[in-house]
């Protein structure tokens, strides 16, 4: 894997489920948030300097409607990420946003906003 890949299934799940059922996937499988408001994910990563950085999450969304999820870096304000369909399940995107991290450890939080749940979640890049 490249450097400043963090898969899903190796981050702290809470109400979710590590699951390898559809293809293309890195690493042993992803995550399958359950479909309730606040079911997340949360990385731990390593920043060498404090700055602006860019976050890619690798997510696939097999339904017809976005699931927006809250991302959280450091405990601060939640922005809002919107994770529109890919259109199968095994149809995997990434989106990209930027964030300040400091230097050193930091952990980055992605969080369902409604009762849809979030997508499955592959890996986050930075
Ligand atoms: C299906 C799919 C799961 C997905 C779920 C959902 O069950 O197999 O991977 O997480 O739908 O709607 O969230
Ligand atoms: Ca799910």
């Amino acid at each position: 894997a490249p450097p400043g890949r963090h898969e899903a299934e190796d981050a702290l799940i809470s109400r979710g489920a590590v699951e390898s059922n559809h293809p293309g996937f890195s690493g042993r499988g992803f995550v399958n948030l359950d479909n309730t408001v606040g079911s997340h994910v949360e990385w731990t990563v390593d920043a060498p300097a404090a700055g602006t950085r860019s976050l890619s999450f690798r997510f696939a969304n097999g339904t017809t409607t976005a699931r927006p999820m809250d991302v959280s870096v450091n405990g601060g304000p939640p922005v809002s990420v919107n994770f529109p369909s890919t259109g199968t399940w095994p149809a995997w995107q990434t989106i990209t946003i930027s964030a300040v991290l400091r230097a050193g450890a930091n952990t980055v939080r992605a969080t369902s906003a409604t009762a849809n749940g979030g997508p499955n979640l592959d890996y986050l890049d930075l």
